[in-house]
């Protein structure tokens, strides 16, 4: 399949790539060993509307295609995942479940400050005892009437403490199980939420990653997105979009991890000649090359299914699955070929070997894609064409 990007989408990747070669890479090793969040640069990414990517251009954002999205996603974890993860979690978890399930004053009283990125959206479904058993909330939103009484404590929340909007989800009748469950818009500095230290992380080390103490929590009914009980339904929709998100991360790490690759092994020479003359590492290149490509379609793939309102569920987790497990394999790779430069933090790559490790894990990890995968195609959901063309 061919993927012809259109000149928006041409002119967009460029700009991403851009930015992140002039504004991201700069300070990248700096913030990763000290855990520095990156302030100025998510206000730059901010302000050329790459927090709110596919909101409507009415509340703020810049109604581009999801395709869009996962490019600028690939450009920017080229150089720092951690960007790349905050920008995701924004657009993904938080600002599209608004802007297509939100009420009108949902969207005029919050989207239109998450996608300006004047307000960052972190999305708070793990729980100490409910990962990937999502359905298992131990969170409590009690019905009082006009408002809901939140408590419980959520974990490994991306933007827990920099997030001025919560989207929570917690249970309300757990008599109901996850018919039980609804999603509730919480505003940060509303009293009894309670932000947890910082995770001292292996990789992503400069994205901000806290739990999150919700202790007698009071919330408007009107915060609640969607119909009651919904909420379960609704964190599954977003995670379907979040796995494109993470996808385009894995592959921009991989994609990041080859072109490293290719440069160190021009330039470094043993035995009298450049190292990428040897064939034990050409063929390592040519494998990363080959994987970042196959991983590259199943992602566009996944993307424009969701763009032509397909089902998609089972290509973001496809692509999920395939994508981390490159960027993890090939990661690895690239620091096998730097040597010992590649142990070393100045030369980038063993900084995308830890960064690739999340994307196994956060928004369901490997094990949870292959059990989406495997239900799809065990209903009869084996084979849909792909042979479509973009533009
Ligand atoms: N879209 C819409 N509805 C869906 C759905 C989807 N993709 N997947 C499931 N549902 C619905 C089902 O239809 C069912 O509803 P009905 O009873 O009305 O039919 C309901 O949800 C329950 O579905 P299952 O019976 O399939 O539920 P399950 O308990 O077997 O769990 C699961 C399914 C796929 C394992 C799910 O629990 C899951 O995705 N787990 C992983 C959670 C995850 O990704 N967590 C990451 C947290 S986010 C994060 O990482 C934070 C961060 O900051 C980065």
């Amino acid at each position: 399949m061919i993927f012809k990007l259109t000149e928006e989408q041409q002119a967009i990747q460029e700009a991403a790539r851009d930015f992140a070669n002039t504004v991201l890479l700069p300070g990248v090793i700096e913030r990763d060993r000290s855990m520095i969040y990156p302030q100025d640069q998510v206000k730059q990414m901010s302000a050329m509307g790459f927090m709110g990517m596919m909101v409507d251009p009415e509340f703020g954002g810049l109604g581009m295609d999801t395709l869009s999205y996962a490019i600028v996603i690939e450009e920017l974890a080229k150089i720092d995942a951690s960007a790349a993860i905050i920008m995701s979690v924004n657009n993904s978890l938080v600002a599209w479940g608004i802007n297509e399930y939100g009420s009108q004053l949902q969207k005029e009283k919050y989207l239109t400050k998450i996608s300006s990125g004047e307000w960052m959206g972190c999305f708070c479904l793990s729980e100490p005892e409910a990962g990937s058993d999502a359905t298992s909330q131990k969170t409590i939103a009690e019905d009082k009437g006009d408002h809901y009484l939140i408590n419980g404590t959520k974990n490994w929340i991306s933007n827990g403490s920099t997030a001025k909007l919560h989207l929570v989800i917690a249970q309300t009748h757990p008599e109901l199980k996850h018919k039980g469950i609804n999603a509730i818009l919480v505003e940060a500095d509303t009293p009894g939420v309670q932000i947890g230290a910082k995770e001292d992380k292996m990789g992503i080390r400069s994205s901000d990653t806290t739990s999150i103490m919700y202790n007698d929590v009071v919330v408007p009914k009107e915060n609640r997105i969607g119909p009651e009980g919904f909420g379960f339904k609704l964190a599954m929709k977003t995670l379907d979009g979040g796995r494109i998100g993470v996808a385009a991360q894995a592959v921009g790490i991989a994609a990041g991890a080859l072109q490293l690759s290719l440069k160190y092994a021009k330039e470094r020479k043993t035995f009298g000649v450049p190292i990428a003359d040897h064939q034990a590492i050409a063929f390592k290149l040519a494998d990363m090359a080959t994987e970042v490509e196959c991983a590259r379609q199943l992602l566009y793939h996944a993307a424009y299914l969701k763009d032509k309102g397909k089902e998609y569920g089972k290509a973001a987790a496809m692509a999920k699955v395939f994508a981390s497990e490159v960027a993890m394999k090939h990661t690895t790779e690239a620091v096998q070929i730097h040597g010992g430069y590649g142990y070393v933090k100045e030369y980038h790559v063993e900084r995308l070997m830890r960064d690739a490790k999340i994307t196994q894990i956060y928004e369901g990890t490997s094990e949870i894609q292959r059990l989406v995968i495997s239900r799809s195609i065990l209903q009869g959901n084996v084979y849909e064409p792909i042979f479509v063309n973009n533009g």
